[in-house]
C-alpha cells in the first residue's frame, strides 16, 4: 500500500501550521548503514522523514519554510539527482524532477547544493527546528550552517531559536490516522499469520532458526520484513528479554517464546505469544501462563480513553503478584510486594509501548509530570510477561527456567479497546487445539 502524497503534504501543512510564521524545519533522513566491507544493510530511512515526505531514497533532506503566515509555506527536497551509471549499478532514484512532479515538492536540488542553499534559506528566520541531539554530524552541520549564516549576513540574520522538531512531529505520529490504521490491521494480520504458522510448524528437535525461517516466509511471501529481530526463544531463552541468537535446538517440554512482527508500508505489528513445543503445556507451565492471560486480558481492557496510559500496567502488577502469591513464588504482603516492587524479579519490564511507524514508536509518555490520558487513535502493545530465571534456587524448581510474554496490538477507541492481532490463538485451549489439530492433519 502507497499512501497518497496528499496525505504526506496535510502533515507538512500541519507542521507549518505548528511551528508558525517565519521559521524553518530542517529534516534528514537515515544514513545508509554498512554491515561489512561493500555490503550495506537493506536501507530503510527515518521514520519521520518518512512520515513528512514519503521519500524513501537515502541521502535526502526535506527543509520546509515558513513566510508572513504559516499557510504560505515553501516544502523543499534536496535529493540524490538522477545518474545513469549510478543507476544501473543500485537503482532507480527520483531525481529532482521525480520530487517535484511525483513527492509535491515545491522546490527540488541535488543534495549536494544543500550547505551552499541552506544559509538563505536559514537568513531571518526566527526559529530554526531539527532533531537536536540526534545524530552528532548532523548537529555539527547545523551549528556550521549558523556560523556561515551570520558570516554571510549578520549574526542578528541567525535563527533566535533552536527548537527542538522531534515535540511536534512526535505529537502528531501518536495520532493514527484511518489510512496509519489500514497500515497496521495489514501489518498485524500478516503476523498473525506468521504467528499461527510457527504454532502448527514447531517440533521437538527442531532447531529455533527453523521456526523463525517459517515466520520469514510468511513475512517475505507478503512482501514484508520482520519489524525488528524476531526473538524465537526456546525453553530458558525465553528469559532473556532480548534473544536474538536463535541458534538452539527446541526440546521437548519446553515452551518456545517467539516475539516478532512484520512491517507493513512503514508500520509495525509485535506480537508475543508463547506455547509448548511438544504441543501440551505442563501442569507448572499453564499455572503460570493462565496468570500471565488473566494479567493481560485485564489490562487490555484498561485501554479506555482517558484511562492513564500507565493504568494497564498497574493492573497486571496487581494480578501477576496476587498470582505469584498463590502460586507460592512470592511471599507476604500484598500492598508490600508491589510497593517494595518485589515483583521485578520476575516482571522486570514494562507492560507496553506505543506502535507506529517505529516498532517502539514515538511520543510521550507523561505530560506535566503525569502519565498521559488515552485518545482515540492512539496505537500501544499489552505484553506482560513473567521470567523464572533457570538457577533461581529460591523458588520450587518447577518454575525454573519458565519465561512467558504475551503480547497484542491495541488501538485504542471511543468504543473501547480494538485488538488488531486478536486471531493468533492465545488462550491455552485455544493453543493446544491448533497445535493438535495441525499434528492430527500431519501424521
Ligand atoms: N518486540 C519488542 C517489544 O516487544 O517491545
Ligand atoms: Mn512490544
Ligand atoms: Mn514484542
Amino acid at each position: 500500500m502507497k499512501f497518497s502524497q496528499d496525505i504526506f503534504e496535510q502533515r507538512r501543512d500541519r507542521l507549518a501550521q505548528m511551528m508558525g510564521a517565519n521559521c524553518i524545519a530542517v529534516i534528514e533522513t537515515s544514513p545508509v548503514a554498512m554491515r561489512n566491507r561493500d555490503a550495506d544493510y537493506k536501507y530503510r530511512g527515518d521514520s519521520s522523514f518518512y512520515y513528512l515526505t514519503g521519500f524513501t531514497e537515502p541521502e535526502a533532506v526535506a527543509v520546509i519554510e515558513t513566510f508572513d503566515t504559516a499557510e504560505q509555506y515553501c516544502y523543499t527536497l534536496f535529493c540524490r539527482e538522477r545518474h545513469h551509471e549510478m543507476e544501473i549499478w543500485n537503482g532507480r532514484r527520483a531525481g529532482t524532477a521525480g520530487a517535484l512532479a511525483d513527492y509535491a515538492a515545491h522546490e527540488a536540488y541535488a543534495i549536494e547544493f544543500l550547505d551552499e542553499n541552506i544559509i538563505e534559506m536559514l537568513q531571518a528566520k526566527e526559529q530554526l527546528y531539527y532533531r537536536i541531539g540526534q545524530r552528532r554530524d548532523f548537529d555539527h552541520k547545523v551549528t556550521d550552517w549558523l556560523r556561515q549564516t551570520a558570516e554571510q549576513y549578520t549574526p542578528a540574520a541567525v535563527p533566535k531559536q533552536l527548537r527542538q522538531l522531534d515535540e511536534i512531529v512526535d505529537e502528531m505520529r501518536v495520532i493514527k490516522s484511518a489510512d496509519e490504521i489500514a497500515c497496521m490491521e495489514t501489518a498485524a494480520a500478516i503476523s498473525v499469520r506468521a504467528h499461527q504458522r510457527a504454532m502448527q510448524q514447531v517440533r521437538p528437535g527442531m532447531m529455533e532458526y527453523a521456526l523463525e525461517a517459517e515466520l520469514n516466509y510468511i513475512f517475505a511471501q507478503a512482501g514484508c520484513v520482520p519489524a525488528y529481530t524476531s526473538i524465537v526463544g526456546g525453553g530458558a531463552n525465553a528469559c532473556i528479554l532480548h534473544y536474538v541468537e536463535n541458534d538452539q535446538v527446541l526440546n521437548d517440554g519446553d515452551l518456545v517464546l517467539i516475539d516478532a512482527g512484520c512491517e507493513y508500508a512503514y508500520y509495525a505489528a509485535d506480537i508475543t505469544r508463547t506455547f509448548p513445543v511438544n504441543g501440551k503445556f505442563s501442569p507448572a507451565q499453564k499455572a503460570l501462563y493462565q496468570l500471565v492471560l488473566d494479567a493481560q486480558l485485564a489490562a487490555i481492557a484498561a485501554v479506555q480513553v482517558g484511562a492513564h496510559y500507565h493504568a494497564p500496567h498497574q493492573v497486571v502488577v496487581e494480578i501477576l503478584v496476587k498470582g505469584l502469591v498463590t502460586l507460592g513464588l512470592l511471599h507476604g504482603d500484598i500492598d508490600t510486594l508491589i510497593e517494595d516492587e518485589a515483583y521485578r524479579r520476575f516482571y522486570m519490564h514494562g507492560t507496553g509501548h506505543w506502535l507506529g511507524i517505529d516498532v517502539h514508536d514515538v511520543g510521550a509518555y507523561k505530560q506535566q509530570g503525569e502519565s498521559r490520558r488515552l485518545e482515540a487513535g492512539m496505537v500501544l502493545t499489552i505484553e506482560p510477561g513473567l521470567y523464572i530465571a533457570e538457577d533461581d534456587e529460591t523458588v520450587d524448581a518447577k518454575w525454573r527456567g519458565i519465561g512467558i510474554r504475551i503480547e497484542d496490538d491495541v488501538l485504542v477507541t471511543a468504543q473501547g479497546p480494538r485488538v488488531l492481532t486478536d486471531q493468533v490463538a492465545k488462550s491455552i485451549d485455544e493453543i493446544e487445539q491448533l497445535m493438535a489439530q495441525h499434528k492430527a492433519a500431519t501424521c
